[in-house]
């Protein structure tokens, strides 16, 4: 899809009036975008999403089946959600108690991506480009390019941008193997040298040729 393209919204969708869509989104079978909600441009929403009033997502932002985005979260560009991915907005709920004007805020920084059937309890910060490993609950603020793995969520690594662990030498110095970007690490906190974490990938290094596993040899 092109950022001309139209908004696409599938016949079975439910997109209530109001609702905010950016151009070149588009929105499959089943979701429900509730009347409050602002999605970017140039999104895809999967099967049997939901977006919630007061939830907002950025542009480029994919998120796979069976996703609930609620009131609080806030999703920055190019985030991905991977399928049945759990996001939270109340850290004690009761179902005699409401706490409607409540929702805790859950900011998903600009390139990260949640893995399958991941959780996130709500109130924390995912960093850039970090990278939340499949069923992984993660409880606490995660740094950028943080990679986590496990049920309580611990902080294993990094991934770079392009997704590969970072293995960094003796000067904290790493270099993805598919960009050749170098990063580099001072008191824990990573940053890309060749490439500003705010600006957008050159188009011929945002296209896949490898599997992941290749990369590793
Ligand atoms: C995190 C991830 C990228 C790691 O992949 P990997 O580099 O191939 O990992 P490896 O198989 O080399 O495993 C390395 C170690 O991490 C552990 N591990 C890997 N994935 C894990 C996960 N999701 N949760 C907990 N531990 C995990 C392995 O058991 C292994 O542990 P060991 O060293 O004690 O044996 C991958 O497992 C993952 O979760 N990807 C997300 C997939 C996804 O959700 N895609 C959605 C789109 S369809």
């Amino acid at each position: 899809m092109s950022d001309s393209d139209p908004i696409k919204i599938h016949p079975s969708a439910v997109v209530d009036e109001g609702a905010v869509i950016g151009e070149s989104t588009a929105i499959w079978h089943f979701s429900h975008i509730c009347s409050g909600a602002v999605i970017g441009k140039s999104c895809s929403l999967g099967q049997n999403v939901m977006v919630a009033d007061n939830a907002s997502l950025g542009n480029n932002v994919k998120v796979q089946n069976n996703v609930a985005i609620y009131g609080g979260i806030i999703v920055e560009d190019d985030v991905f959600l991977g399928p049945s991915c759990v996001l939270t907005n109340v850290t004690n709920p009761r179902s005699q108690v409401s706490r409607k004007s409540l929702f805790e805020k859950t900011l998903i920084r600009r390139g990260s991506s949640i893995g399958a059937n991941a959780t996130i309890v709500c109130g924390i910060t995912l960093g850039r480009y970090c990278f939340i490993a499949a069923g992984a609950v993660v409880t606490k603020d995660i740094p950028d390019y943080g990679l986590v793995l496990g049920n309580p969520g611990k902080l294993s690594g990094y991934m770079s941008r392009h997704g590969h662990k970072l293995t960094f030498n003796e000067s904290e110095r790493a270099t993805c193997p598919e960009s050749h970007f170098v990063y580099e690490k001072v008191e824990d906190q990573v940053r890309c040298l060749d490439l500003n974490e705010d600006e957008p990938l050159p188009t011929e290094l945002s296209i896949g040729s490898q599997y992941y596993d290749s990369f590793k040899k």
